[in-house]
């Protein structure tokens, strides 16, 4: 298969791959900016970037201010495509899109909740937004509310499928019967609910599939299926450029297809892990005591929850692998080894064009 570019906007990439966000802190400039070199598109996560301590004091501006390192970083790496996504359930979105508006950022990407709002705080058109989604009716209610509040659509749009990694965007019972929910269904239904805004927009709305995808046949499938591009996540964990510990790393490579399980988190949406010494030891236990210095995530319910998930999941980017929550997409198990982003992109390449 000949390599396809991916159009987002005004914005070419000289492929198809999108390196997915990764918080807290798995997907920032280092890894971003090595996509961007090799000709996919990098993108920085922008949830719990401030360091824990300021953030105890003044959140909103130690995420502000480190977000913006992050994207001077990258951009000082790369003159290639480079994304933040920003997870519409965090509790300072809106700060944190006016700050990629500012920094330059040309991609924004939004999930976690449907992003209804997002076009109001860009009015900048030249800033292309992407919204995620995991169904054909999401993206039909975030185009159809676009379209009447702000005469604007997306300029591409994820599709992210039940086999992704982190926060999910299915029900415990979606998750229970796969089959029913794969990604090529998924994709032919949000092709179609977004053809009405291809036509009104006059404009092609690329959709980016991911969750699952690990090499270049999978790829090549989603492509033939329609998708304009892959967004691919777990794969680029085990890369050296990847910006998480090698704790991190070292757990993907040691987990079994087993070990690999669905969570509910603190968040209120089901997410995918790692059954770790973390998740056992929360079988057991009824809740742990919880010091919540700033509210990071507007959905997350402090009396219920059994763990505070920002402290889990730095604690897990830092390396603390046995009282950390690693998130991982459903196909973690099948890493074996660590290479360079160069070499990754290369190999998923190659796979493509054989195809
Ligand atoms: C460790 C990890 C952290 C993630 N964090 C985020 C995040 O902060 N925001 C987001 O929108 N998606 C997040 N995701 C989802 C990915 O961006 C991506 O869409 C998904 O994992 C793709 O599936 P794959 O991992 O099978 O390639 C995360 C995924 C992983 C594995």
């Amino acid at each position: 298969m000949k390599i396809p570019k991916l159009q987002i906007g005004n914005i070419t990439a000289d492929t198809p791959i999108v390196q997915g966000a990764m918080g807290v802190k798995v997907s920032l400039s280092s890894l971003a900016s090595a996509v961007a070199n090799q000709g996919g598109i990098g993108t920085i996560a922008s949830v719990g970037l401030g360091d824990f301590e300021a953030s105890k004091t003044e959140y909103e501006k130690a995420s502000r201010e480190a977000l913006a390192f992050e994207i001077r970083k990258a951009k000082s790496l790369t003159n290639g495509p480079i994304a933040v996504n920003v997870m519409g359930v965090l509790s300072n979105a809106d700060d944190l899109i006016r700050t990629c508006v500012q920094e330059g950022i040309k991609i924004i990407v939004s999930g976690a909740s449907l992003p209804l709002k997002l076009p109001g705080l860009v009015e900048d058109r030249s800033v292309n937004l992407v919204p995620i989604v995991s169904s054909g009716r999401a993206a039909e209610l975030v185009l159809r509310a676009w379209d009447k509040r702000y005469a604007r659509t997306a300029d591409g749009i994820v599709l992210e499928g039940p086999l992704a990694g982190g926060h999910l965007g299915f029900s415990m019972d979606q998750l229970g019967q796969l089959e029913q929910h794969t990604l090529e269904a998924l994709l032919a239904d949000v092709l179609e609910a977004i053809k009405p805004y291809e036509d009104k927009y006059r404009k092609r709305i690329p959709v980016i599939a991911g969750g699952g995808i690990y090499d270049g046949r999978d790829i090549a499938k989603m492509l033939l299926a329609g998708a304009s591009g892959v967004q691919m996540a777990t794969r680029f964990v085990c890369t050296v450029e990847c910006d998480v510990a090698q704790e991190f790393k070292q757990a993907y490579l040691e987990a079994k297809e087993e070990d690999i399980v669905i969570i509910k988190s603190p968040v209120g949406l089901p997410g995918r892990a790692i059954r770790n010494k973390f998740l056992k030891d929360l079988e057991t236990k009824e809740k742990n005591e919880i010091k919540c210095f700033y509210r990071c995530l507007s959905s997350c319910n402090i009396l219920e929850a059994k763990y505070c998930i920002a402290q889990a999941l730095v604690k897990a980017y830092l390396g603390d692998i046995d009282h950390g929550l690693i998130f991982c997409g459903q196909n973690a198990y099948r890493a074996n080894k660590i290479v360079t982003v160069k070499d990754l992109m290369s190999e998923l390449l190659a796979e493509l064009e054989a195809f």
